[in-house]
């Protein structure tokens, strides 16, 4: 079952995460850092870049960038983080526990994720194993796909209320990270330019479909599985999947992402996770 393959990933990745999560002064910034690392989540993000590159090299040693794979958790949380504020979604809860600016401040939420975000570019510069080469080519796609041409425009977006393009939002505030990820794995395992391309436009479906999904859960989904409240999008008047397309064609339109997705990578090496990742996504309860 793929549920348990990646209940095992999800684990994987937390260890080696332990490993590198930042310590030092002023002490609050530092467990605010890492209340909000270790509150729990899927791990999705490190764990599709592991097995972009596995796809192409099944016997690739992780250990060589196990840290790249998590500088993209410590970009996640940092989104994540910033997406409950007040001034954005204002939520409560996040992975089953209080918001991080509920858990300590709104200031440190703030500084919590702008050292996050911050640090996982640090992290990826000390890596050891890959070229620089290879190096700047991961800095230069993470941070096109998580800052203004990609998250962070997405966000905008998202917040603005005379802003209506649904498409424009998923795609950047969540599919160009999930996009970013794969074609990282791709460069990381030599990837072909061919190959890469195939790994990215995968990363960009399960992304629009992973959004989707998150909509619908925000609607249909089980609060205390998901460990964040729902219905927020309707209080908050957010223009979602659900709320332009009602719930079965919201399903169907994530269900053609997922079998797009597939499309591009079913061709290559190991395929059979990645394809089963992308179902998981259109099936998931969390
Ligand atoms: C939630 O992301 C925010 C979105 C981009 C939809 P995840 O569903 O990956 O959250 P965690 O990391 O598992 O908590
Ligand atoms: C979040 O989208 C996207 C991010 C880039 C963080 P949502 O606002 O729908 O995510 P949840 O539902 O709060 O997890
Ligand atoms: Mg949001
Ligand atoms: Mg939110
Ligand atoms: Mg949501």
């Amino acid at each position: 079952m793929i549920q348990d393959y990646l209940k095992g990933q999800t684990q994987l990745i937390n260890m080696y995460l332990e490993q590198y999560i930042p310590k030092g002064e002023p002490k609050i910034l530092f467990d605010a850092i890492e209340y909000s690392l270790k509150a729990g989540g899927k791990r999705i993000r490190p764990i599709l870049v592991l097995e972009s590159a596995k796809t192409l090299k099944e016997d690739i040693d992780i250990k060589n960038f196990i840290d790249i794979a998590i500088s993209t958790e410590f970009i996640h949380t940092y989104s994540l983080i910033h997406d409950d504020l007040p001034a954005m979604d204002d939520d409560d809860l996040r992975r089953g526990k209080p918001t991080c600016h509920k858990q300590f401040s709104e200031a440190i939420a703030i500084l919590a994720g702008d050292g996050l975000l911050t640090y996982a570019f640090e992290l990826i510069s000390l890596n050891k194993n890959l070229s620089a080469e290879k190096l700047l080519k991961i800095i230069n796609i993470l941070s096109h796909n998580v800052g203004i041409y990609g998250m962070v425009g997405g966000q905008a977006g998202d917040i603005l209320e005379d802003f209506k393009d649904i498409d424009f939002i998923h795609l950047n505030k969540t599919a160009k990270f999930i996009q970013a990820c794969c074609q990282i794995g791709a460069v990381i395992a030599d990837a072909t330019p061919e190959e890469e391309d195939k790994l990215k436009n995968y990363g960009k479906h399960i992304g629009i479909a992973f959004q989707i999904w998150d909509d619908l859960l925000d609607e249909i989904g089980d609060p205390s599985k998901l460990g964040k409240k729902v219905n927020k999008d309707k209080e908050k008047n957010k223009i979602t999947y659900p709320s332009i397309y009602g719930i079965e064609k919201s399903k169907e339109m994530a269900y053609n992402h997922i079998n797009q997705a597939i499309s591009y990578i079913k061709d290559l090496k190991n395929p059979q996770i990645l394809i089963q990742i992308a179902e998981f996504i259109v099936s998931r309860e969390v």
